[in-house]
Formats: C-alpha cells, structure tokens, sequence
C-alpha cells in the first residue's frame, strides 16, 4: 500500500474525523466558557486553529497535485499538522480518562471525611495532589534541591528623590502550585524566605497552574510572608486562565498583601515618596500603553513596577520607572545555550529571559520563579528566590 492509499483508507479517515470533532469540542467547550474574553487571542486559537484543521483534511484526501512550489510546501505543513492534531487528541483522550479516574478515585476518599466542608476542601487537594505520578514528578524537577536564592545589587541615582534608600526586596513568581508544584513546597519556600528576613516582599504572579480549586491552600500559605514594609504582588497569566484574578485579589487582601490591579501604593520615606505600581496580566501592548496613564497620578521616575510579562519593560521604561520586576519566563524553563546562541522555548514568550537589563534610566529584573508550567522539567533554570538590595542615592 503507498502512502496515499494508506492516508485514504477509512481507518485512517474515521481516527481523522473522530480526533479533529474531539478537538473541535474542546475548543468549543473552552470558547463557552470563557465566553469570548480577550476575543482577538482567542480568535487566532479557535478560529483560525480549526480553519487550518479543515484546510490539512481537505488538501490530504483530495490528493491535491500541484506544481507550485508554494502551495507544495502548504500541503506538506498541512500533512505534518494532520499528525500533530493526531496526536494532541490521543493524548487528550487518554489524560481525560486519567484525570476522570483520579477524580473517581478523589471522591471516593472524601465520603470517608463528613466532618466539616472545610475538610473537605483541603483533602480535595491533598488527594489529588498526593498520587504516585506527582511523586515521578517532584523526582524530575527537584526544587528542594535546585532551589537558588539570587541574590542582586542595583544601584540607582535619583535626584528626584531626596532621601538615600536601601531597600532588601524578596521577589517570589511562578509558583504554579498544582500538579508539578506540592503546597508543601510552596510552604518551605515561604519559610525559607522569611528567614531570609526582608523589607518588601514582592509576588508577581501565576500563584497556581491550572487547577482553581488549590487558590484557597494558595492564599493560606502565601498569606504567611512577612516583610518590613509589607507584601505586594500583581496577577499573572494563568490568574486570567483560571478566572481567579477577582478570587486573588479579594481574598489576599483580606490576609493583608496589596495586589496591585491596575492602581498603586505609597511608601513614605522622610523627604520623598517611592510607589509601587502593580498590573494585571494583559494580552497586548496596547493595553499596557492604555494603562499607562496611571503614571499621569504618580511620577513615573520614583514608581517601582510589578508586571507578570517582562515584554512590556520598554513601555514602563519611557516613563523612566526606577525598576520593574517580572517572572513568566521561568528564565528559559528549558535552555540550551550553545556558544553565544541561547535556545529556549520561553524565547518565544519574551526577550527578557533572566536577570537585569536596563533601558536608559530603568531597570528590569527577570525571576526564574519556583514552578514550571505545561512539564515539570527544568533545564539549565533552577527554580530561584530573588534577593534585590535595592539602593538609591
Ligand atoms: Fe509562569
């Protein structure tokens, strides 16, 4: 049998017809749920996704021949997606049938514990949590022992501000408490960093990965950090993901740590003021842009920033903002470096990989954070706890 005849053969159509309709559910489903937020992402995944779906079937079992080296190349990309859809499919197949028998399995435990429904909360997590795979998990990615704690000098000079200020600021992000990151590790992290002792305590997002039910252990455990002058942090994108930003916001300030969404807080010093300004996870520049205008309330030279996205330094940077701290990348998660070329998957997310960069007057800091998302793997990125001794003048 050549290929064609094997691509064309009704074993091969039916897998094709049955994984792309599974595919179009979960899209579907996705899009329903989310109900159209920040349409013009969600147009490019559900919309164009599906049509590239459709374009692949339908140039496959015609057997289009053409001569155009263009249109060639086309139908080629459309045969590799066919696989790749193929196989993206199976593997949400068989991840429902394991999350739905771990689920089975979840519930059986919690009818044993009718104490309180609070109980029932905490061990809905723990069971879910305490199985063998994440155990295989936890092995691979060891952060108890890769955890790094960085510590940064930066030195600014600021003749708006009066004052000489030493700041210690702990920055903490992408804990990703879920799966690939056990609340007990989140825990020992936190204990490990208020020894470390600290005047401000930043948190700039992705508390949780993606399962919304651990926002609660989250909040108890992070609720736990203690710093001079307070805790403050912004939301991250797998907040948006999990529609748990209002959750966040509201239950972190009942515990006393400011997320700062879209709005600013003053610092007093003796002859000057320093502000922290904090942003919610956004798609577009456009929207960073829009919500500049925050710094016509607050002098953009004497601003601290907290910003899930590092992308958007440039913007913050031309309103002269002393500093701005920023996770998401994971500082690669996966990073080859060969020579002077750097391969990491996060290359795709930001250029602001890791560490300090500077535009003009404005600074920048890149955490590698404490989780992982979409694999529990780390490579050339240890998880890292950031330790800034911040001092103006
Ligand atoms: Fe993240």
């Amino acid at each position: 049998m050549n290929y064609y005849d094997f691509i064309k053969s009704e074993y091969i159509l039916l897998i094709y017809v049955l994984t792309q309709s599974y595919l179009a559910y979960r899209i579907g489903k996705r899009i329903y749920n989310n109900k159209a937020r920040y349409l013009r992402q969600r147009f490019i995944t559900y919309v164009l996704v599906p049509l590239f779906f459709l374009m692949n079937g339908s140039c496959i079992f015609t057997q289009v021949k053409v001569e155009n080296s263009f249109y060639s190349f086309g139908i080629k990309v459309f045969k590799g997606w066919l696989i790749i859809s193929i196989v993206i499919s199976i593997t949400m197949i068989i991840s429902l049938l394991w999350r739905g028998g771990i689920r089975l399995f979840s519930k059986a435990s919690i009818k044993k514990d009718k104490k309180n429904e609070e109980n029932k909360v905490t061990n809905l997590c723990k069971v879910d949590l305490d199985k063998r795979l994440y155990m295989r998990i936890e092995s691979i990615n060891n952060i108890r022992k890769n955890l790094r704690i960085e510590e940064v000098d930066i030195k600014i000079l600021n003749n708006k501000i009066k004052d000489s200020i030493n700041l210690r600021i702990l920055q903490l992000t992408d804990f990703h408490i879920g799966a690939f990151l056990h609340p007990d590790i989140a825990e020992e992290v936190i204990k490990m960093s208020n020894a470390l002792g600290s005047d401000l305590i930043f948190l700039t997002g992705d508390f949780i990965n993606i399962d919304r039910r651990l926002a609660k252990v989250c909040i108890d455990i992070l609720s736990q950090l203690k710093a001079r002058f307070g805790v403050y942090g912004c939301l991250g994108n797998h907040e948006v993901l999990t529609e748990t930003e209002d959750y966040f916001g509201r239950e972190f300030k009942k515990r006393g740590i400011h997320i700062l969404r879209n709005t600013y807080e003053k610092l007093e010093f003796i002859n000057s003021d320093i502000y922290i300004v904090g942003f919610d996870y956004f798609y577009t520049a456009k929207e960073y842009k829009e919500m500049c205008s925050i710094f016509k309330k607050v002098p953009g030279d004497r601003s601290i920033v907290l910003c899930h996205n590092p992308s958007y330094f440039p913007i913050f940077a031309k309103q002269n903002t002393l500093m701005m701290f920023a996770g998401h990348t994971h500082g690669g998660q996966i990073k080859f470096e060969v020579g002077p070329a750097v391969i990491a998957p996060s290359l795709f997310l930001s250029p602001y990989l890791h560490g300090l960069y500077c535009i003009d007057n404005s600074n920048l800091y890149v955490s590698r954070g404490i989780g992982t998302s979409g694999a529990p793997i780390r490579i050339s990125c240890p998880p890292e706890i950031t330790l800034c001794n911040l001092k103006i003048n």
